[in-house]
């Protein structure tokens, strides 16, 4: 037995010598001192010992033990404060360097004018709908069809749609209103919502026009919902949005879902009306297409256009900020250019 002890104490004395690290030294005192050490092994069996032997094995395993363990104590005070100096100086703060340059993103314009008009809409009743409602990627019935746009009829170029080319009748959504149409089927009246979010038209890229551009959808359905309803609400917005009164004008116009349906124009801040190429030279800018909702429309989604009437609503995030901040070129918005989005 005593010899037994005094190999495993050589052999740890070997291993203690050895250790270079902390993480050595965990496995080193595991090995020797846990309770699953051969010395304490032998312990567990001093009650298998003949009486006589067992207070002299006894005091020589505690004796190993306890020199074992000084030993190990000794390294872990050299190898940690050894590691703790190599750590801080791996993580030493320079703070004599310059910290006074922090570049710091801002809100892009765009979204500023979508919290803005959020903002103004939901102080006139309005709330925001769930995005799943509002998808990006659309089934024709949704954009199209559900809105009252007759199937195979021109009205549907009026939008330079994108189609899917490998899936039938996907398109990418050319409006927000197909907003409207989900939200209706998803909620009975009284519906009172906006909706912002991307369009894509196949159109050609200039000052005016970009292929992806930002709408925000409103609708209002209720019982005894009226034009004069409507105008009330869109005056408001504009006053609240432009602060001061812009000169604005209502055209009458012309959309499937809508009867009857007008426009809005907004004067063009870039050439205070008198005309410019960012207004074709007529002097207003087109903000926004609104109108009552059809009949056929609140029928197709199982409203009784009997009992409930509504207004909807589509404006352009890029042309409400353009005349807000005389912007006079839509790529401006997509370019990413820094000395641009610092502006706002
Ligand atoms: N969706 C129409 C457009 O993109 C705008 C609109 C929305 C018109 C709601 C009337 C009612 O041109």
């Amino acid at each position: 037995m005593e010899n037994t002890i005094e190999k495993i104490k050589q052999e740890a004395l070997k291993e203690i010598e050895n250790i270079n690290s902390l993480k050595t030294l965990d496995e080193v005192k595991n090995k020797y001192l846990s309770r699953n050490s051969e010395l304490n092994n032998l312990k567990k069996s001093l009650k298998d010992l003949p009486n006589d032997k067992k207070p002299v094995i006894g005091s020589l395993l505690n004796k190993v033990s306890a020199e074992l363990n000084s030993l190990i104590e000794q390294k872990f005070s050299v190898f940690y404060e050894k590691e703790l100096n190599e750590k801080l100086l791996k993580e030493k703060i320079d703070i004599t360097k310059d910290a006074s340059y922090i570049p710091l993103g801002n809100v892009h314009p765009l979204t500023k004018t979508v919290n803005e008009i959020v903002e103004i809409f939901n102080l006139l009743g309005f709330s925001l709908i769930e995005s799943e409602l509002s998808p990006e990627v659309e089934v024709e019935k949704f954009n199209f069809d559900l809105l009252n746009f007759p199937i195979e009829h021109p009205a549907k170029d009026m939008q330079d749609t994108f189609y899917c080319k490998s899936a039938k009748n996907v398109v990418l959504r050319s409006q927000t209103s197909n907003a409207q149409v989900r939200q209706m089927i998803s909620s009975k009246p009284p519906i009172k919502i906006i909706s912002p979010g991307r369009v894509y038209r196949n159109e050609s890229v200039s000052a005016r026009k970009n292929n992806l551009f930002h709408q925000i959808e409103g609708l209002y359905v209720d019982k005894n919902v009226t034009m004069a309803q409507l105008k009330g609400v869109l005056n408001e917005f504009i006053r609240l949005y432009f602060g001061s009164s812009r000169p604005t004008r209502y055209r009458s116009s012309f959309f499937p879902f809508t009867e009857p349906s007008v426009e809005i124009d907004v004067q063009c801040i870039m050439c205070k009306g008198k005309g410019c190429p960012v207004c074709s030279n007529t002097g207003w800018l087109e903000i926004l297409g609104a109108g009552m909702v059809d009949p056929n429309v609140l029928e197709a989604v199982d409203i009784d256009p009997n009992v409930y009437s509504g207004f909807a609503f589509g404006m352009g995030v890029e042309r409400l900020t353009m005349l807000k901040y005389a912007i006079d070129d839509i790529r401006l918005f997509f370019n990413n250019d820094e000395r641009f989005l610092k502006q706002f």
